[in-house]
């Protein structure tokens, strides 16, 4: 019997909402599955714990975080708190402190009524964003010079280091190698003319070891073109921190929007936890009132099972979401449906559990 201990942050907003239908799936699973079983540990950290302790987390957080196989969270951040702390002092310094370089985000369509991109269906958009996650434009470096001065400069460095963006690069060929499939980086060479002239030497040095990858090159204006009007082009994405941000949520306006974006938070030699995540942030305008889309959250729980060497269940997971997908009526209304949070989460594990003990 593997025993898997999760730590569970579900944060603010719709974070608690959503995350409560991710366990559901969990323990679904944990009913079908004799040789799995979890332990959940809830850390009520985020922005209300801010307002209370004037910390984001507990100072020995990490400390905490640490003996945990995987971390699963919500969202963080609210009004009332500043989105610089409440996403730089919990969920940054998680990813950062934890070594979790690698952010692996899906673009995936599983349904075509999903996509605003006419004539495009399941088989053209179907592609991975690995993003860096560690430094890059989100380092944190930088300063505040002559504050509320005339004179006033605001410095933001971004940080490249030979081991962080060789070691991205490297993940992303090694994923294209094994998976079969084409890789493209996104940079910006012309205009960023030291990081991102570095970046593209370095993938070109790093595809040297892999030349049965067969490899392109966007600047990211044109790959945000591309993203729209050719999506097909996209097998697996390599790119800096900003970038993957911005161009994952791209992403997720191609495939069913925020309620369906999911991502990984990755250390792949597990020396620290690794954490799994819906993309989309609180929500605010629509916390609280049982409508938030947890599906991918539940998507998260995927990554999660994938990550746990559990791809059995990774594949029945998204196969569910599909099935789940076929039937508007049973959706959250940002997918046109009536439900609520709960009832798709209740409705996906019964589905799951069709699909899965009934072989359907
Ligand atoms: N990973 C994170 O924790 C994370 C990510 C992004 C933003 N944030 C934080 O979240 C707060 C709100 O940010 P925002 O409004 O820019 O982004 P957001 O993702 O919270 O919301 C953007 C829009 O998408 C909708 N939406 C998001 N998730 C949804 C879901 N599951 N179901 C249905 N609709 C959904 C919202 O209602 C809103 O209209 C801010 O404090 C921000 O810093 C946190």
């Amino acid at each position: 019997m593997k025993n898997f201990q999760i730590a569970l942050i579900p944060g603010d907003g719709i974070g608690p909402e959503v995350v409560a239908e991710g366990v559901k799936v969990l323990q679904a699973i944990e009913g079908m599955d004799a040789s799995i079983s979890f332990s959940f540990t809830t850390f009520p950290w985020g922005c209300e714990y801010y307002l209370q302790h004037g910390k984001m987390m507990d100072d020995d957080g990490l400390e905490q975080l640490k003996p945990f196989d995987a971390i699963y969270l919500g969202a963080v951040g609210y009004p009332g708190v500043p989105d610089h702390i409440s996403l730089r002092d919990l969920l940054i310094k998680i990813r950062k402190q934890f070594d979790q370089y690698v952010n692996l985000r899906p673009v995936t369509l599983l349904h075509s009524s999903l996509t605003p991109l006419k004539a495009k269906t399941e088989k053209d958009i179907d592609f991975l964003v690995i993003r860096e996650n560690s430094e890059g434009e989100y380092a944190g470096a930088g300063d505040w010079l002559y504050k509320g001065m005339p004179e006033e400069v605001v410095l933001q460095t971004g940080v490249f280091s030979r081991k962080g963006t060789e070691r991205i690069i490297r993940y992303a060929y090694e994923e294209a190698r094994e998976s079969n499939r084409t890789l493209t980086s996104v940079s910006k060479g012309n205009a960023l003319n030291y990081s991102m002239v570095f970046w593209d030497e370095v993938f070109a040095e790093v595809g040297k070891e892999y030349p049965d990858v067969k490899t392109y090159s966007y600047l990211v204006d044109a790959a945000s073109l591309y993203f729209v009007t050719n999506p097909e082009r996209f097998e697996i994405v390599v790119t800096s921190n900003l970038f993957g941000d911005i161009l994952t949520d791209i992403g997720a306006a191609i495939t069913g929007g925020m309620g369906l974006a999911t991502g990984a938070n990755v250390n792949p030699e597990k020396t620290f936890p690794s954490m799994f995540e819906p993309v989309h942030g609180s929500a605010p305008d629509i916390a609280g009132k049982g409508i938030a889309n947890p599906l991918a959250a539940i998507w998260s729980i995927s990554q999660l099972m994938d990550f746990f060497e559990e791809g059995q269940w990774g594949r029945a997971i998204l196969h569910t979401i599909k099935r789940m997908l076929e039937d508007k009526e049973q959706l959250t209304p940002d997918l046109g449906g009536k439900a609520s949070t709960s009832e798709v989460g209740d409705q996906f594990v019964e589905l799951l559990k069709r699909l899965t003990v009934g072989r359907e």
